[in-house]
């Protein structure tokens, strides 16, 4: 057994669960840890975020178990039958690793299945990974926080049943960063909330689509410009939607964001009001 046997925890379970982020997806963007830990697992079950270049390093010995949860879909695993798996394996004495997109505890469930193993005794470890803000403020050229520019960074859930949830007057009165992970189908809602709640017009979207992977977009625009001007359709990658006063930066920080932006004077009065 790769893992090694354990001695039991006193509660009869030898098996142990490590929860890993795996990061955004390029695999040298894995942890060392995240990458020995996979490489010695007895089991790895993973979701839909896992790249194929990551799924690459899975060694041959280790069980592999495809969780994917995709939003809308059907054949997706219900969390109940995740939890249970994990404990089935951690039970047969396994060193199981679950292994998720990004960092585990950023939106990517490994909180409730780290308390659904603590409720059972099994032993666990949570390993944190780069998450898809850091790769896609790194990616696209855009600082999450500027000094004197943007001093807070709000990471939210931009699934639309979630825009509900937000308290936009809040939002809006606290500035910094926006981060809105899967906004994929809701940009424009949140654009809207943003406008209604006295964002300034001015302030800038970014779409970052696949970030760090091969196939990453960035698509840019003022957030009075949205509706007269839509977010060309996206691919099959995940995104993430950032908005605040140092997103225009990636004019200046991403050679490849050159004219994306539809308009670029403000940008650097920005930069300039950083400096
Ligand atoms: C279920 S959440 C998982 C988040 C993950 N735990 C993390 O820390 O990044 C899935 C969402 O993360 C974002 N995401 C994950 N990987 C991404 C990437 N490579 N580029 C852009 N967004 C990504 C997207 O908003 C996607 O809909």
């Amino acid at each position: 057994m790769a893992g090694g046997k354990r001695e039991s925890d006193g509660f009869g379970v030898t098996g142990r669960v490590s929860i890993v982020g795996a990061g955004p997806g390029d695999a040298e963007l894995m942890t060392l840890k995240a990458l020995r830990l996979v490489q010695s697992a007895d089991a790895i079950v993973h979701d839909a975020l896992i790249s194929d270049e990551i799924k690459a390093c899975f060694p041959a010995h280790s069980r592999v178990f495809d969780v994917g949860k995709r939003a809308g879909d059907a054949a997706s695993t219900p969390q109940a039958e995740i939890d249970a798996l994990l404990v089935r394996l951690a039970r047969q004495g396994l060193h199981v690793v679950r292994l998720k997109g990004g960092d585990p505890l950023v939106f990517g469930r490994g909180g409730e299945e780290a308390l659904h193993l603590a409720e059972r005794r099994i032993p666990f470890e949570i390993v944190p990974g780069v998450s898809a803000m850091s790769a896609a403020g790194a990616g696209a050229g855009i600082p999450l926080t500027l000094r004197g520019l943007s001093n807070a960074c709000t990471a939210l859930n931009g699934f639309g049943p979630y825009l509900e949830r937000i308290d936009w007057d809040a939002l809006v009165r606290l500035g910094g960063t926006w981060v809105f992970y899967m906004a994929k189908g809701s940009a424009e809602t949140i654009v809207a909330r943003l406008l209604a709640h006295g964002a300034d017009p001015a302030l800038t979207l970014a779409m970052v689509e696949s970030a760090s992977l091969p196939g990453q977009r960035v698509h840019a625009r003022r957030l009075g410009e949205v509706a007269g001007n839509p977010l060309p359709p996206f691919g099959a990658g995940p995104a993430v939607a950032i908005v605040g006063p140092s997103v225009a930066l990636l004019e200046e920080l991403n050679p490849m964001a050159r004219g994306i932006h539809a308009d670029v004077r403000a940008v650097s009065d920005l930069s300039q009001a950083a400096r």
